[in-house]
């Protein structure tokens, strides 16, 4: 394909190591022989959808599971397969993707699911993209979906949305009148406990059948990467790079998406150090940068203030040489972050709330500790993640 020599093929020169490094994206939805141990999940969410390819309504699913246990992959491959075969029995389906992480209000994942329609609708109205609201984006799409026999929508990530306005409309629109459309709605979710807070209205009308992922283990994790191991040029990869990168994986607990990163940043590393194999040492470094990467995807939307507030957890930690520390102690340090980094320091009330909302995503945990009965306890806070990793993340900026 390439032409050899010439200054031009030079320039775009991409190394020895990789053969298809699109295998090792993490949006890359994997044919049905490279996915490992989860056939009774594929199974159960083609059931839900079964009905669809055939020009009935399908079930709503939740699907709940730690990150990186291939509940987006599971999802996707399915609705994916679905629509081919609705295709063949001239049923006209659609799928819709929205990730609640991008699109976390009730306007914008009615702007995300319309326009997506819109995209793949011929003669469709533009759909305009601001100054209307989430009622008029219904409206656009009550109209879409007239052409349509059935509609999956996939909401990803979903216990990141604000509201559950746009639940309540999407499992009540047949009901309510609004479309003769069947839709169904996956949701997905990597907190476990987001199945409690789930209220009782669209819990009744959403969770026709919940799915729970569990973590794999590191017999499972090498099986995933050895598949994609045609991403690699013949021979490129050393012996014990697999059986490393998945024990690295297990480590807290089987995540599929950090055994690919890592394998996928040990392979750019010896790329760009112009190796002729990746090796347990480009393993380790790689790690360190796929976790640095996971964490600044992790803050980027961050306002500056909880990035401030991360720094001076992650600063306290390093050198006071202990694990966790009071809602004051973090508050002083915050404010001296702050006010170098050049902002105005918010009042410790507001912080600590953001301490709270970090302990929900993971990044930190509270807890309740010291002083007797008497002197009553106060809440400690513990940054969950490696201090060298969290300062890197923010420093890199
Ligand atoms: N069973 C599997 N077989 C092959 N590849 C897998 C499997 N499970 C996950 N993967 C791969 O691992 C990565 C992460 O999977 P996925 O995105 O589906 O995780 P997730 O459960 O949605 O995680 P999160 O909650 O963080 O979004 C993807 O690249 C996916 O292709
Ligand atoms: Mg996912």
């Amino acid at each position: 394909m390439s032409e050899e020599g010439g200054t031009d093929a030079d320039l775009f020169a991409t190394g020895d190591i990789f053969r298809r490094r699109e295998l090792l994206r993490v949006g890359h939805v994997p044919d049905r022989d490279r996915i490992v141990g989860r056939d009774d999940e594929l199974q159960s969410v083609g059931q839900a959808l079964g009905p669809a390819t055939d020009g009935g309504p399908p079930s709503n699913v939740v699907i709940y599971g730690k990150t990186g246990t291939g509940k987006s992959l599971v999802a996707r491959h399915v609705t994916q397969r679905a629509s081919r075969i609705a295709a063949g029995n001239d049923v006209t389906f659609s799928h819709v993707y929205v990730d609640c992480s991008d699109a976390d209000t009730e306007t914008r994942v009615a702007r995300e699911i319309t326009t997506q329609l819109a995209a793949t609708t011929e003669g469709a109205p533009d759909i305009p993209q601001q100054g209307i609201g989430a009622n008029e984006y219904y409206r656009y799409l009550w109209d879409l979906l007239e052409s349509r026999d059935t509609c999956i929508v996939l909401l990803d990530e979903i216990d990141i949305l604000r509201d559950d306005d746009v639940l309540m409309q999407l499992s009540r629109a047949e009901e309510t009148g609004k479309t003769d459309c069947y839709l169904g709605v996956i949701s997905i979710s990597n907190k476990i406990e987001f199945r409690d807070r789930l209220s009782e209205r669209i819990d009744s009308s959403l969770q026709d059948e919940d799915i729970i992922f569990q973590p794999y283990d590191a017999s499972q994790l090498r099986n995933i990467l050895e598949n994609r191991r045609d991403a690699f040029k013949e021979g490129v990869l050393a012996d014990g790079v697999i059986p490393k990168v998945a024990a690295l994986a297990a480590r807290e607990h089987g995540d599929a998406r950090k055994a690919i990163n890592i394998l996928q940043k040990a392979g750019e590393l010896a790329e760009r150090e112009n190796d002729d194999r990746v090796t347990e040492a480009h393993v380790e470094r790689g790690q360190q940068k796929a976790e640095v990467q996971r964490f600044q995807e992790l803050v980027s939307g961050s306002t500056p203030h909880v990035k401030h507030l991360l720094r001076a957890l992650a600063t306290l930690t390093e050198e006071r040489q202990a694990d966790a520390f009071a809602t004051g102690e973090i508050y002083e340090e915050y404010r001296s972050t702050a006010a170098s980094g050049g902002s105005d320091p918010l009042g410790q009330d507001r912080v600590y709330r953001l301490l709270k909302e970090q302990s929900f995503l993971g990044v930190t945990e509270s807890r309740h500790t010291g002083g007797g009965k008497s002197e009553g306890s106060y809440l400690e806070h513990q940054l969950m993640r490696e201090t060298d990793v969290v300062l890197q993340a923010l420093g890199d900026e």
